[in-house]
């Protein structure tokens, strides 16, 4: 009913415009002012997880690709080798596991089936498993041997919205943590991302005020059969998540790349007037990757894409180059997923309606998929 939307058109509408307060829920109670953390229900001693020399990331879909974004972050802050893999293909190539394995299993459902068996073949192998769920008492976080809980609320929309920012946040505080009880030398850095965390809330806020200009290129790329999406470093799964939103809600042929793959063969793609997404990382501390990703862009342009560019505010070197420029708060490298991915999440929602599509109910899909 109109009222369980809340007064929006459709659930999705409304996840995503309570992903700010999903986003401060999930930290509440578990940084404070000082940048230290507390997250006691992560029942797995300091001294195990003191011990640990491997994380392995399980998830399917959209929590696949908060997993890929963790592994930045994990390896950053931690040290610790991490790999990212699809529950699906995670037991069937025999892994290597064993008690000094921690593995993180994402889910918003907590009911995946391929998710859930990935878990019970670590646990066989003796890894430690740490669920990051969205629903309380689900299958996952009940066999696993500790739960980070997200606090997004319901999610009904098939199309994972906030659940996603929210799995973001959790995998951002289990490599903190991690950092922390390590004690790693990246202590002060960790302190201050603390903090920053704190005002990533505000930030999607603030993005979510500027979508107007989204929608109406949404609309204005109704009639297109293919969008492409590219990113480099922690823009890489943001630009596979706007692909994958944009099959479940457009059912257009959407594909991420990685944007330094481009030569290796994805440019032959690119022709007069195909819109490419291109999500630039900020000109502030790693502006190598700046720079590369800005002669992607005049690349792609070269050949005719229509490019629309989604970069920091004050980034003035992407302008030139961009037909379309959807700006986002500047946050710290690794923080920018929180606010890059919105505009996508807006941009596929309007997409879906300018083309007639169910949106909270999109064809083929379930919300959860309890079979493997
Ligand atoms: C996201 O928009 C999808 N509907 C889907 O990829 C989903 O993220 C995936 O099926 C995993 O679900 P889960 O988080 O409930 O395990």
């Amino acid at each position: 009913s109109a009222a369980e939307k809340g007064g929006y058109d459709y659930f999705m509408l409304k996840e995503i415009a309570e992903q700010p307060k999903a986003v401060s829920d999930t930290l509440l109670g578990r940084i404070d002012g000082s940048g230290s953390l507390t997250l006691d229900e992560v029942r797995i001693p300091p001294g195990v997880l003191r011990e640990v020399d491997k994380v392995v990331i399980v998830a399917c879909g959209t929590a696949f690709h908060a997993g890929l974004i963790a592994k930045y972050a994990i390896e950053h802050w931690t040290r610790i080798p991490c790999e990212v893999e699809l529950a699906s293909e995670f037991r069937y190539r025999d892994p290597i596991l064993d008690q000094r394995t921690l593995v993180v299993a994402i889910s918003q459902s907590g009911e995946t089936m391929d998710t859930l068996m990935a878990l019970r073949h670590a646990r066989e192998q003796g890894a430690k498993v740490l669920a990051i769920c969205n629903t309380n008492g689900s299958t996952i976080p009940r066999e696993s041997d500790a739960v980070l809980y997200t606090h997004a609320g319901p999610e009904v929309a098939v199309a994972s919205t906030k659940a996603f920012l929210t799995q973001l946040v959790a995998c951002y505080l289990v490599a903190l943590y991690l950092g922390q009880v390590r004690g790693t030398k990246f202590g002060d850095e960790i302190r201050d991302v603390v903090r920053d965390l704190s005002g990533v809330s505000d930030a999607v806020g603030r993005v979510l005020e500027t979508m107007e200009p989204v929608r109406e290129l949404a609309r204005s790329l109704a009639h297109k059969d293919t969008v492409l999406f590219l990113g480099r470093h922690v823009g890489y799964p943001v630009a596979l998540e706007g692909a994958l939103k944009l099959k479940e809600l457009a059912y257009m042929h959407a594909e991420g790349f990685a944007a330094g793959e481009l030569k290796h063969g994805p440019i032959a793609l690119i022709e007069e007037d195909l819109p490419v997404v291109v999500v630039v990382p900020s000109p502030r501390g790693r502006s190598v990757l700046h720079d590369k990703i800005v002669s992607n862009i005049q690349e792609i342009r070269a050949r005719g894409a229509r490019t629309i560019v989604i970069a920091e505010e004050n980034d003035e070197a992407v302008a030139p180059y961009a037909d379309h420029l959807i700006r986002v708060p500047a946050t710290p490298t690794l923080l920018q997923p929180l606010v890059a991915t919105v505009p996508l999440q807006v941009f596929a929602c309007e997409l879906a309606t300018a083309r007639g599509n169910e949106v909270d109910q999109p064809r083929n899909l379930a919300k959860s998929v309890t079979v493997e």
